[in-house]
C-alpha cells in the first residue's frame, strides 16, 4: 500500500499529564514514522485559523482557550493509509465513544481536552500543516 502523511497534534492536556512518550510510542508501534516534529505555543490567530470550521460551534471559545493554554507538539507522521489509520488509532473525538486501546480512550477525560488531534482528510492535512510548519 502507498505511503502517505498526516498531522498529529499532541494537545496541552497531554503535556501537562506527562504522556507524550506514550502517545509517540503508540504511533510508532503502529508502524508509523515520525518525519517532522515541533513543540510550540499557538497564537490566537493560528489557533482560530486551525479550527475555523468550528467557528460557530458552542464549544469553539472553550476549544481555543484550551489550545492556547500551554505548549503543543505537532508531528508529521508517515505510513500506509496514514490519515484513516491514525484517526483510528487516536479514536473517536468523544473519549466516551472511543474504542478500547485508542489514545483518547486511554488518556482523555473531557470532550475539549481530548489529548490529540489528527487531520481528517488530505485537504485538512495540507491546510493544517501550513499553519503549523509554514
Ligand atoms: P479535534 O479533533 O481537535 O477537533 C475539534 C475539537 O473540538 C475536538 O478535537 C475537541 O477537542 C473539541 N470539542 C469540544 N467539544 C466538542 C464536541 N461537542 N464535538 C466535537 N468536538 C468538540
Amino acid at each position: 500500500m502507498k505511503k502517505s502523511k498526516t498531522l498529529v497534534i499532541i494537545k496541552p492536556d497531554a503535556l501537562k499529564n506527562n504522556i507524550i512518550g506514550k502517545i509517540i510510542t503508540t504511533i510508532e508501534n503502529n508502524k508509523f514514522k515520525i518525519i517532522n516534529i515541533k513543540m510550540l505555543k499557538l497564537n490566537h490567530n493560528d489557533a482560530s485559523n486551525f479550527y475555523i470550521e468550528h467557528k460557530n460551534k458552542i464549544f469553539y471559545d472553550e476549544l481555543i482557550n484550551f489550545m492556547l493554554s500551554g505548549y503543543i507538539i505537532a508531528i508529521i507522521v508517515e505510513g500506509c493509509n496514514a490519515i484513516e489509520k491514525i484517526r483510528n488509532i487516536i479514536g473517536h473525538t468523544d473519549f466516551r465513544k472511543a474504542k478500547k486501546g485508542s489514545i483518547r480512550e486511554m488518556f482523555s477525560k473531557s470532550l475539549t481536552e481530548n489529548t490529540v488531534h489528527a487531520s481528517d482528510d488530505i485537504n485538512s492535512f495540507n491546510r493544517e500543516k501550513k499553519i503549523i510548519f509554514g
